[in-house]
């Protein structure tokens, strides 16, 4: 190629010249990560002796109280910014009343991993019915069988003040119900637990990629949860649920899944001066190992890759099921 007086055609602009050597690469990139960014999400399962394998998430267990607190030593070692804890009870109910029992299992948790780890991680718990009820839904039915927002509420109240007693530094009300960080901002201070954090799930999709977690938490849910996760096709209606959030006093919001929702996670950092978090769910992460376990992808460039994605889309924290493994990782770098 030439240009018309007949010289060669030379760029004058040459980006590639800041992507020569690693040091140069290194130097000029705009988004890094940092162990303190991650969290790990950990499940802790009632009345078992030895960890039980999740099969649809590889290297990911439902916990015993001892590999719990060795997974939240080795998390904490690793630099990793906090956890996020899920419970999984024996026994299941149609109120979930396992989330509420001042001894259930995710009261367990939060008190084994904050005695194991004290102020070196975040403790964070998951606030949530669908893990406790035995029909599987976020939050308890009314007689049509419908999930009922407002007695659901109460229950969320409830089961905020137990995980504070338990000694949580944040909870992450998950549920999607309608004035649900209100009605636990409320229960909290009532307690007397103004400084325990909240976390919103601000934008939960109905999403596919959840699947996985549904065995992790061995959920006996049938059906969807169309009826308050949000629907896969809507980005506005994430604005509106992330007003509402700040309004209630959510101190940090989060978008979930990750991957496929990049764009609203941009969205949403652009709009707040909260910190934002993703969640890297168990079908990102499923759909990693299966690949990688048939020799098709370069599993640990693609997690990372997944991760500086999240974070270049806004996100400042990133809870992934990889947090002490990458943490690891970058701390070797
Ligand atoms: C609700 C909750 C879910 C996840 C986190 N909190 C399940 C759901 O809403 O269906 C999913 C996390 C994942 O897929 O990794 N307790």
């Amino acid at each position: 190629m030439t240009y018309e007086d007949g010289g060669p055609l030379v760029p004058i602009e040459r980006p590639r010249r800041l992507r020569t050597t690693p040091a140069m690469r290194r130097m000029v990139a705009e988004t890094r990560l940092h162990p303190a960014d991650l969290i790990l999400p950990a499940f802790l399962r009632e009345g078992i002796k030895e960890p039980q394998p999740v099969s649809s998430m590889p290297g990911v267990f439902q916990h015993t109280r001892d590999s719990l607190r060795k997974a939240a030593a080795e998390a904490a070692a690793a630099g990793v910014g906090g956890i996020m804890l899920f419970g999984v009870p024996r026994h299941k109910d149609a109120t979930g009343s396992g989330g509420t029992d001042p001894e259930g299992i995710l009261q367990v948790a939060i008190r084994d991993v904050k005695a194991e780890t004290g102020d070196a991680l975040v403790v964070m718990s998951d606030l949530c019915l669908d893990e406790f009820t035995d029909h599987g839904h976020c939050g308890v039915l009314d007689a049509a069988g419908r999930v009922d927002n407002d007695a659901t509420l109460e229950r969320y109240a409830e089961m905020a003040r137990v995980q504070a007693a338990a000694g949580v530094d944040v909870v992450g009300p998950s549920g999607m119900m309608d004035g649900q960080v209100r009605v636990v901002r409320d229960a909290l201070d009532g307690a007397g637990h103004q400084d325990v954090s909240i976390l919103a799930y601000t934008a939960k999709y109905a999403s596919a990629f959840f699947g996985p977690f549904r065995e992790a938490v061995d959920s006996s849910l049938k059906g969807d949860r169309k009826t308050y996760q949000q629907d896969p096709a809507n980005a506005r209606e994430s604005l509106r649920e992330l007003a509402l959030d700040l309004a209630e006093g959510a101190d940090m919001v989060m978008v979930k899944p990750a991957l496929p929702y990049l764009d609203i996670l941009r969205q949403v950092a652009d709009a707040v001066d909260v910190p934002v978090a993703a969640y890297q769910v168990s079908g990102e992460y499923a759909m990693v190992e299966a690949a990688a376990a048939n020799g098709w992808v370069d599993r640990d460039r693609m997690i990372m890759e997944m991760l500086v994605g999240a974070r270049r889309a806004g996100a400042g924290m990133v809870l992934t099921y990889w947090a002490t493994e990458v943490a690891e990782r970058l701390r070797s770098d």
